[in-house]
């Protein structure tokens, strides 16, 4: 592929402050004589300032290191994880068309981006908060298909989970990461056949998405302010106590809410929220963590799904709008 700077560019290029003490520190690791050897994260903080990589700053790195500019656009032209055209204000989205990803389905996720997003790789959306393109393995070939969002990977993709995903990033939410279709990591599809002695953790998934959460960075841009890393991933957390939510032995006088307004409860998740005792928006509002817990590690087949796709807080949304009945339920 060629890759060219692209034709309209800033005329200059600044490190914020808190990025260039970075900078600054990262040219000091390198003995005298080699602080070329820094070109790569340099290049790489001013895309995370920046959104992508322009003439101006490949120029400004160039001269912090004493580099000739050709050298310092070697490098930003022969990495294809550095961007030079304009990505899009609310996230850059990569999905995978290799091997793996292709034969799960990557061509139906290429059908979205060219629908929802931009005809073509690396143009903009028309109101300029996305920008997509097809990229080579990510490395999550038992997940496939997937794509990798800002800087997480999102996993296990249907066409329509990945709309939902673009419709959330839209609406200014980050989903959480990792696998969307139910598992904790990448396990057999019908569940453990091995190490089943170990329990997942239930900090919300595996311990990269664990990772991704206590960061918070999916799509923010880096501008040298943000929390220092942690210095190791966290311990797995011990799971919290559960406790059974008060359940209705039926639906009060009216009939049920439909639950199905919930992002991600479809009609096996209702009947199965019903069996539980669960029947209105505010029952479900008002769980606790604990009880949280209780209804996730009690969704046969949808574990999880409570704090992954963040019902309490629908629920609470659409308690307040008021009650909505299922089409013949009165
Ligand atoms: S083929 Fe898509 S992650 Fe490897």
């Amino acid at each position: 592929m060629l890759r060219r700077l692209h034709p309209d560019q800033p005329a200059t290029f600044a490190f914020s402050p808190a990025n260039l003490a970075w900078a600054q520190a990262q040219i000091a690791k390198y003995p005298a004589g080699r602080q070329a050897s820094a070109v790569i994260p340099l290049l790489w903080r001013a895309q995370e300032q920046e959104g992508w990589l322009t003439r101006a700053a490949i120029e400004h790195v160039a001269e912090m290191l004493g580099m000739a500019r050709i050298r310092a656009l070697e490098v930003a032209t022969f990495y294809f994880m550095f961007q030079l055209a304009p990505v899009g204000s609310v996230a850059h989205v990569q999905v995978c068309g290799t091997t793996s990803c292709m034969i799960c389905g990557a061509e139906a996720l290429v059908e979205v981006c060219r629908r929802r997003i931009a005809p073509e790789p690396h143009m903009l959306s028309a109101d300029g908060r996305l920008s997509w393109e097809e990229v080579e393995c990510l490395g999550a070939c038992a997940n496939a298909p997937m794509a990798q969002i800002g800087k997480d990977y999102y996993e296990d993709l249907t066409a329509e989970r990945f709309e939902w995903l673009l419709d959330e990033f839209l609406a200014g939410r980050v989903p959480t990461p990792g696998p969307q279709g139910g598992r904790h990591a990448s396990e057999p599809a019908g569940g453990r056949t091995t190490l089943k002695q170990f329990a997942d953790s239930h900090d919300g998934g595996n311990a990269s998405v664990a990772l991704a959460r206590a960061l918070g960075d999916t799509v923010r841009r880096i501008d040298g302010t943000e929390r220092p890393r942690p210095a190791a991933p966290a311990a797995p957390a011990a799971a919290p106590p559960a406790a059974r939510p008060v359940a209705l032995a039926a639906a009060r006088p009216g009939g049920p809410d439909d639950l199905t307004a919930i992002r991600g409860v479809g009609p096996k998740l209702s009947a199965l929220l019903h069996s539980l005792g669960f029947f209105h928006f505010d029952q479900i509002a008002a769980w606790t963590p604990t009880e949280i817990a209780w209804v996730d590690e009690h969704l046969e087949g949808f574990k999880g799904r409570v704090s992954r796709d963040g019902w309490v807080e629908q629920a609470r949304a659409l308690a307040a709008a008021g009650p909505r009945h299922p089409s013949g339920e009165g």
